[in-house]
């Protein structure tokens, strides 16, 4: 099926295009005033999550506002653990927090995983195809899921953190259990990006937020067969692989069978070829040229698009927009792909 707008799908496809596609990593959300109205409302985060119609709406949101190439649905990369039976909260300011965490082999054999699992995240896929309806062909829907790696992170520190170094130790001194964690994340993941698929979602990316904290070494035994295996058995939509900080695998990841690789700003567009030929990239404006002047973002802006070869280019961000960004800014970045 075609979209009204179809740039998205045809740079997957190798048509040829106007202009490259734009859509921002966590466009749904604090940015736009029409998000922190219904956010507002609420008594926090997982209500949003939860209830499909909201989320549908937040999702079509900065299609409206800003005229993004493609919706991202809005959900979070949290919702996998807490299937598996591993509960998270969202504390304003503060950042996600799971009550309880994985220390032990026994923990993740209490886990459930895979089917079991992916099925309970029914609010989830009533969002995907209430948003689907709703946007009733304009622009594609992108799915997520969290990498492997990513969630263990969470799931064994119970919080953000600088350092992960909880979560690289449990991978040093229970390996055994880490490899199963990993093994039924990756199970819970896959049912749920075909789910998601199943509901109606057109592409979709998987993140690796926390790369970075390891060595290519460990990244190789501990995350890339794991993210291999999810990105091996989605066949029936294109995938975006974006694994932050991951500078150090890059040719790896240019082996998966993603169609695209986000690269995070740091990364260079020169490097990133030099390591990747015949894969499509995605990024990568550096989100705090939105933080500075309005007026310096169009030539950044033209900038970056000379950096990456035309016709195998998503255009987005190095990382997810920073929740204090100006709305303006980010309406001068979207315009100037769009060559407005
Ligand atoms: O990109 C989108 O617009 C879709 C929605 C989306 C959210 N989270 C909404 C959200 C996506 C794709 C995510 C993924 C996610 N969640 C990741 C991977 C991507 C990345 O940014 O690296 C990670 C690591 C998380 C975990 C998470 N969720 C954190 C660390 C936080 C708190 C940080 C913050 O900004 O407050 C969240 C909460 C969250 N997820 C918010 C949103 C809009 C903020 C909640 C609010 O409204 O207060």
């Amino acid at each position: 099926m075609a979209f009204d707008n179809n740039l998205l799908l045809d740079t997957f496809n190798g048509n040829p295009t106007p202009r490259p596609p734009v859509w921002l990593m966590r466009q749904a959300g604090r940015i736009l005033p029409q998000y922190r109205a219904i956010r507002g409302s609420l008594s926090g985060f997982k209500e949003l999550v939860q209830t499909p119609h909201l989320a549908a709406e937040v999702t079509i949101q900065p299609v409206d506002e800003l005229n993004v190439d493609a919706a991202i649905i809005f959900s979070d990369i949290l919702v996998i653990p807490e299937c598996m039976g591993l509960d998270y909260d969202l504390i304003e300011k503060v950042g996600p927090r799971f009550p309880e965490t994985i220390n032990s082999l026994k923990d993740v054999e209490s886990l459930d995983s895979g089917k079991t699992a992916a099925e309970r995240l029914g609010y989830v896929y009533d969002a995907v195809s209430e948003t689907v309806r709703q946007l009733d062909g304009r622009v594609p829907l992108i799915g997520f899921c969290g990498a492997p790696w990513t969630l263990l992170c969470y799931m064994v520190e119970g919080k953000g953190s600088k350092t992960f170094s909880k979560a690289r130790a449990f991978l040093m001194q229970n390996p055994k259990a880490a490899h199963l964690l990993l093994d039924k994340i990756t199970e819970s993941c896959i049912e749920y990006l075909k789910l998601k698929v199943k509901a109606g979602v057109s592409v979709v990316q998987v993140f690796d937020s926390w790369s970075g904290v390891l060595s290519a070494d460990l990244y190789n035994e501990f995350a890339m067969p794991y993210i291999n295996r999810i990105l091996d058995s989605i066949t029936e939509v294109p995938k975006i692989v974006f694994a932050k900080g991951a500078w150090f695998v890059l040719e790896e990841l240019g082996k998966t069978s993603a169609d695209a690789v986000g690269l995070d700003w740091t990364i260079d567009p020169e490097f990133a070829l030099s390591k990747i030929d015949d894969k499509i990239f995605q990024g990568n404006f550096d989100p705090a040229y939105l933080l500075g002047n309005k007026e310096d973002i169009p030539q950044r802006a033209h900038d970056m698009l000379n950096r990456f070869p035309k016709g195998k280019h998503i255009v987005n961000l190095g990382h997810g927009v920073y929740p204090e960004t100006p709305l303006e800014n980010v309406k001068t970045f979207i315009n100037t792909i769009q060559g407005k």
